[in-house]
């Protein structure tokens, strides 16, 4: 498992970045009083509402309301995972992005992580160099290359795969493969070899038909193997290791990329088989997930790099489930320009035995007829629900909803809905139409309490943090909000010297994050020299506020005497304090 990137690396790759230049090379900016301005990128306009702030280093879209710092951006903007974001920003300071080990210490790729990884690499394409040798001079591969034409494939393909054979041995990787203990070790946490209980090691593939599983960027980090006869498990992949994630490979992306550099369309389909048979026939873009359903990150992979996506299942039930598995990871990814489909083969067929009966011509017809996703989401439900009676309605009303909601492209959103309306014969009403009608109404709703006040305020000028007294015990106050000022204000004060859009970004992963990003955002309109002043009134109502309730709850406990020796001191200074005050 890939360690975490440290805190401290990510405050200090959002610090040396400067929003303006970023975007600025992306979207071209122009200066508008103490902001740049332009149209903005995530909705259409004519006149700019899309601001950047030097200051704050966060934008904001007044028209839309998108708004972040700079990884949000190229999150929204290049449609990347925040770690793809922090990627990107990294190698454009030319920085290596550090990963935590498991034990919380920080390792840089340079020093160890960056080694062992590409030692991994070298050895995972050194085992399967050696499973391919063995293809071919091993003292079973007469049985399977046989195998294999009776599968119909060819040495070409075989070899464009990479296709081998794990003998039928206990060792044999293992004594290939490991020179040393400490690579035996390697080859353990990769998973070629595996150890039982009594610590013996031997090969984790034996006598199998292997397909290396190379990633994005065609390094090999993992396999599966099959079974030549008909053992079990018919095929046995390599479980998830340090360089080897499932959710996020895809089984022949890679072959399908360097094929054709311009990937027009990609194929979803089941089976490590399908995709080599399919090649075979000339339909070199098909993909499979690794013994798993399409994840939400394989589908977003997919839409990046390409337009068209078309999953083929059997025509069988576990084929329509995996299609629509596949359906609802896609929903939350789906941009505008995508053009998803569904294609169901006949009963009993797969991609590989359909395109060897009706050969690459027949086969890539059907795939374009295949189903858009428009037509799929509904034919799914209608398949089920009996829509002429109003429960069958309302049941597709409740269960296709949230489902459209998730759809951040405008277009698919409304034409989803527009489909739902016409079934139902009525208006859906939807909190948010589309997103940025969400965001345009959170923003309107955003009412600016002391409290929220308060946390804006610090939030933005974090040097505020030493105008007023520390006090942590307002954390525990039953006013909501003061426990995320405490940690804001403790954060400040253990480093003072900390940006205001680094603070930000340290609460990303927190459920406060879109909160706090509004409040970021607000504009407070404040002179700078009256800011201090008018954070330590706001600060001051806040206390007041939590003091008199602290008051109130002493006084009952007095009158029942209820109240120990510390709160009858405390009872007192609050009486003291409190009539000081007025
Ligand atoms: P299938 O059983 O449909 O295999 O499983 P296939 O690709 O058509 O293979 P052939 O034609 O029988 O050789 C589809 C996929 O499910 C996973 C594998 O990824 C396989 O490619 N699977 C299947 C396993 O992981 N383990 C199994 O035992 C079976
Ligand atoms: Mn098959």
């Amino acid at each position: 498992m890939a360690g975490r990137i440290p805190k401290s690396f990510i405050d200090d790759l959002v610090d040396r970045t400067d929003i303006v230049d970023l975007i600025d090379s992306k979207v071209p900016l122009k200066k508008a009083g103490k902001n740049y301005q332009a149209c903005c990128p995530f909705h259409n306009e004519k006149s700019p509402s899309f601001s950047v702030s030097p200051d704050k280093q966060f934008y904001h879209c007044f028209g839309c309301g998108a708004h972040g710092n700079s990884i949000g951006f190229l999150m929204e903007y290049e449609q990347l995972e925040f770690v793809e974001a922090i990627e990107e920003l990294a190698r454009h300071h030319s920085l290596d992005v550090p990963r935590e080990n498991l034990s919380g210490k920080t390792q840089t790729f340079e020093s160890v992580s960056r080694e062992q990884k590409s030692s991994d690499y070298d050895l995972m394409e050194t085992a399967a160099k050696f499973f391919q040798h063995q293809l071919k001079h091993n003292e079973n591969s007469s049985v399977v290359i046989d195998y294999l034409k009776g599968r119909k494939l060819s040495g070409q393909t075989c070899q464009t795969f990479g296709i081998g054979y794990a003998p039928d041995s206990w060792d044999s990787a293992l004594k290939t493969l490991s020179k040393t203990p400490e690579q035996q070790q390697q080859l353990v946490d990769l998973k070629v070899l595996t150890k039982n209980d009594n610590g013996r090691t031997y090969d984790f593939f034996r006598n199998r038909v292997m397909f290396p599983i190379r990633d994005k960027r065609g390094r090999v980090v993992g396999f599966g193997g099959r079974v030549i006869d008909d053992g079990t498990p018919k095929y046995l992949n390599s479980p998830e290791t340090r360089i080897f994630h499932k959710g996020r490979e895809l089984y022949g992306f890679y072959q399908a990329r360097t094929a054709n550099p311009k990937l027009e369309k990609v194929l979803i389909v089941e089976g490590y088989m399908d995709v080599v048979s399919l090649a075979e026939q000339g339909i070199n873009y098909a993909v499979a997930a690794l013994g798993t359903a399409t994840t939400p990150e394989h589908m977003s992979m997919l839409f990046r790099a390409t337009k068209q996506v078309i999953c083929c299942y059997d025509g069988d039930q576990a084929g329509r489930n995996a299609a629509w598995r596949a359906l609802e990871n896609a929903l939350s990814h789906l941009k505008d320009g995508i053009d998803l489909r569904f294609a169901f083969l006949p009963d009993g067929e797969d991609p590989d035995t359909m395109v060897q009966q009706e050969g690459k011509e027949a086969f890539e017809q059907r795939m374009s007829e295949s189903t858009p996703l428009l037509s799929y989401f509904f034919e799914h439900f209608l398949s089920e629900l009996d829509i002429t009676t109003d429960a069958g309605k309302s049941a597709l009303l409740a269960n296709a909803k949230p489902l459209i909601e998730q759809v951040p492209s405008d277009y698919y959103k409304e034409a989803l809905l527009a489909k739902l309306e016409q079934l139902i014969g009525k208006q859906v009403t939807t909190v948010n139409r589309s997103p940025v009608a969400q965001i345009k109404q959170q923003q309107t709703e955003l009412q600016v309490t002391p409290m929220r006040r308060a946390i804006a305020l610090l939030l933005q000028t974090p040097s505020l943090a030493n105008s007023i007294q520390y006090i942590p015990a307002l954390a525990h106050a039953e006013l909501p909000g003061f426990d995320l000022f405490i940690n804001i204000q403790k954060s400040i004060l253990d480093e003072p010297t900390i940006k205001s859009h680094v603070l930000l970004e340290r609460y990303r992963d927190k459920k406060e994050y879109s909160f706090l990003s509004r409040l970021f955002a607000w504009e407070h309109h404040i002179e700078p020299e009256n800011l201090e002043g008018e954070f330590q009134d706001t600060f001051k109502v806040l206390q007041d506020s939590y003091l008199a309730k602290r008051l109130e709850m002493l006084e009952i406990k007095d009158k029942t005497g209820q109240l120990d020796r510390n709160e009858r001191s405390e009872y007192m200074a609050l009486i003291v304090a409190l009539k000081n005050n007025r």
